[in-house]
């Protein structure tokens, strides 16, 4: 169990991050007991991020920061992604069948509908923000607390990473729609997040 000391450092981490509820601690203990679900989870994560960004870039093409900033990022992803399964391999583990990512679906509702293509663009870099923010408040209690010492050095290039897109994505989407609009849309999929993450069930076979 976590001693109140890390919860505090949780907490400013959290806030840091701007999410608005930090993850329950014993999902680090529940997790470490099932770290090859974790892998494979993450691994399925990578995966995503990296075609995510390939399907902004090929949406809007015509939006030079968006093209500028994610196809480095594509090619980062992948490379966690291949990192992760690097992992696997030496551990022994498969990828398996495709996963539902209930989280992503639930974080998808809170898009919102119509609007001009820059207000669209705008919600799919804010959806991309926050789960960065969320992945790398995850991998932060990984590289802190998991038991396997080599997982928290593991962990803890991915948590740096993440981070870094965390604010890329935000800042973009300051780029494409004024100041004010995207700090009113980032406050509600902020508020949004927090009641997802409250609601769904705490999984050690997750990252989200
Ligand atoms: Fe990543
Ligand atoms: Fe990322």
């Amino acid at each position: 169990m976590l001693q109140d000391q890390n919860l505090e450092e949780n907490l400013h981490s959290v806030r840091m991050l701007g999410l608005k509820l930090p993850t329950d601690p014993r999902w680090v203990n529940i997790a470490e007991k099932t770290i090859d679900e974790i892998l494979i989870d993450h691994a399925f994560c990578e995966q995503k991020a990296a075609t995510s960004g390939i399907t902004l870039i090929v949406k809007y093409p015509d939006k030079d920061s968006v093209v500028r900033e994610l196809a480095p990022l594509v090619a980062e992803e992948w490379g966690h992604f291949r990192k992760v399964l690097k992992e696997m391999e030496r551990r022994g583990i498969k990828m398996g069948p495709k996963r539902k990512d209930e989280y992503v679906v639930h974080l998808k509702n809170l898009m919102m509908k119509g609007g001009s293509r820059e207000q669209q663009l705008v919600e799919h870099l804010l959806i991309n923000a926050i789960i960065e923010a969320r992945s790398c408040e995850r991998f932060r209690l990984l590289t802190l607390y998991c038991s396997d010492a080599d997982l928290r050095e593991f962990y803890h290039e991915f948590m740096v990473s993440e981070a870094g897109h965390y604010r890329m994505f935000l800042d973009l989407a300051k780029e494409y729609m004024p100041d004010d609009y995207v700090k009113e849309r980032w406050k509600y999929i902020l508020d949004g997040e927090a009641k997802i993450i409250e609601s769904l069930e705490m999984r050690g076979d997750r990252v989200h």
